[in-house]
C-alpha cells in the first residue's frame, strides 16, 4: 500500500473582474453591504462563448500536470467536481479530457456533484485510487463558470454577490516517503435540508420532495400532460425560478460547527493536534466562517489562507485556488502540515491532512 501525494496543483482564474460597485449597477446592493457580511470585493467572470467551467479547469489542469512532471497522456484517471456544468450531462470530465487532447488514452473520468465540497470528496477518492495501486497519476480538478447561471437582479442579490468563476486542479501520485502525502480525509453528509442551498429547477423532481417536505411552490406544471413538461416550464423562466437558493444564515450557522467538528475527526485519527497544523485552508464560503473557524481553532492569520476577497467563492475550485495560491506564495513548504476543509450543499462536509 503506497501513500499518495499532491505532485502537482494549478489554478486558473478568469481575467475579467467584477468589483462590488459594479453589480450594484445592475441590483439593488452596495460594496458595504457584500463587504461587511462577506469580505468579498470582488470576483472574477468567465468570458461568455469563450470560456467554460470545462476549459477552465483544462487550464488549472496544464498548469498542476507539468507542476507532476509528467505529460497529460500519463494521466490515467479524471475526476471532476463542480456544481456548473457546461453541459446537464455528459460531464465536465470527458469535456476536459477533449480539452487535453488525450481521448486516444481512454482514461476514465468520473464527475462528482458535492458543490462545495467537491474537491476534498474527489481528493479522497483521488487518494483511494493510489493508494491501493489502482492508478499511479489521478488528475483532479475543481471548477465553476458561475457566472452563467445567476440571477443577476434584486430577487437573486444574496446569492450572486457571493459566486465568483476560477478553477483549480492537482495532480495525486504515490509516494513512498515515510509519513509523506494524504494522511487521511473524512467525509459527510445530511441530505435532511437539501433544500436549504439548492439549485432546484430545471429538474426531473417534479415537485416530490418539497410536497414531502411541505415546501410551497408553484412552477406551473401542466398535470395533465401524459408525457414529459414538468422539467422545465415557462412559469419557471418568467418568475425567476431557474435560478439557485440559499437561506444564508441556516447554512452560516451549521458550516461554522460542521468546519471544526470534522477537522478535529482528521485530526483524532491522525494522532495530530490543532496546534500542529501549519496552514489551514478552508473553502472559501464566506469570510466571516473563515474568521470564525480559525477563533473556534484558535489559529493564527498567518496560519490560514484566504482569498475570498478578491475571487468570491468559487465553490469546488475554492479550496484548490486557495491551496495552489498558498503553494505558490511559499506559505506551505515541504513537511508542513495542510488542513483541508469544506462545508456546502447537501449538506455535505469534508476534511483531508495532507503532510506536504
Ligand atoms: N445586498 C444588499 N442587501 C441584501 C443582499 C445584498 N446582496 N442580500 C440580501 N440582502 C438583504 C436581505 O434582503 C435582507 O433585507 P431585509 O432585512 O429588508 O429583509 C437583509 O439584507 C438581511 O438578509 P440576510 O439574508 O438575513 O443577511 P445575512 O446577514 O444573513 O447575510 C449572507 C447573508 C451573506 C448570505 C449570510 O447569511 C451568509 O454568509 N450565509 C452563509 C452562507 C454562505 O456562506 N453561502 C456561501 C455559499 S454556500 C457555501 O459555500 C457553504
Amino acid at each position: 500500500m503506497f501513500n499518495s501525494k499532491i505532485a502537482g496543483i494549478g489554478s486558473y482564474v478568469p481575467e475579467k473582474a467584477v468589483t462590488n460597485d459594479d453589480l450594484s449597477k445592475v441590483m439593488e446592493t452596495s460594496d458595504e453591504w457584500i463587504q461587511e457580511r462577506t469580505g468579498i470585493k470582488e470576483r472574477r467572470y468567465g468570458e461568455k462563448h469563450k470560456e467554460t467551467t470545462a476549459t477552465m479547469g483544462t487550464k488549472a489542469a496544464r498548469i498542476a500536470i507539468e507542476r507532476a512532471g509528467i505529460q497529460p497522456e500519463d494521466v490515467d484517471f479524471i475526476i471532476f467536481a463542480t456544481l456548473s456544468p457546461d453541459y446537464y450531462f455528459p460531464g465536465c470530465g470527458v469535456l476536459l479530457q477533449r480539452e487535453l487532447g488525450i481521448t486516444g488514452t481512454e482514461v476514465g473520468a468520473l464527475d462528482i456533484r458535492n458543490q462545495c465540497s467537491g474537491f476534498v470528496y474527489g481528493l479522497s477518492i483521488a487518494d483511494q485510487f493510489v493508494k491501493t495501486g489502482m492508478y499511479k497519476n489521478v488528475l483532479l480538478v475543481g471548477a465553476e463558470m458561475h457566472s452563467m447561471g445567476l440571477d443577476y437582479s434584486t430577487q437573486g442579490r444574496n446569492v450572486t454577490v457571493i459566486f465568483g468563476d476560477g478553477a483549480g486542479a492537482v495532480v495525486v501520485q504515490p509516494t513512498e516517503k515515510e509519513g509523506q502525502g494524504i494522511l487521511t480525509t473524512k467525509l459527510h453528509s445530511d441530505g435532511t435540508y437539501a433544500e436549504k442551498l439548492a439549485f432546484i429547477n430545471p429538474g426531473s423532481h417534479g415537485g416530490y420532495h418539497l410536497d414531502k417536505m411541505g415546501i410551497e411552490y408553484d412552477y406551473g406544471y401542466d398535470k395533465d400532460l401524459e408525457y414529459g413538461g414538468i422539467f422545465i416550464t415557462d412559469k419557471m423562466q418568467e418568475e425567476g425560478h431557474l435560478y439557485p437558493n440559499m437561506e444564508g444564515q441556516f447554512v452560516f450557522k451549521l458550516a461554522v460547527r460542521k468546519f471544526p467538528e470534522v477537522i478535529q475527526e482528521a485530526l483524532n485519527s491522525a494522532g495530530l493536534q490543532v496546534s500542529d497544523i501549519d496552514m489551514f485552508v478552508p473553502h472559501q464560503a464566506n469570510l466571516r466562517i473563515s474568521q470564525f473557524v480559525q477563533k473556534i481553532l484558535k489559529l493564527n492569520d498567518d496560519q490560514v489562507w484566504n482569498n475570498i476577497q478578491k475571487y468570491g467563492n468559487t465553490t469546488a475550485a475554492s479550496v484548490p485556488i486557495a491551496l495552489c495560491e498558498a503553494w505558490e506564495a511559499g506559505a506551505v513548504k515541504e513537511g508542513d502540515l495542510v488542513c483541508l476543509a469544506a462545508f456546502g450543499s447537501g449538506f455535505t462536509w469534508g476534511s483531508a491532512l495532507i503532510r506536504w
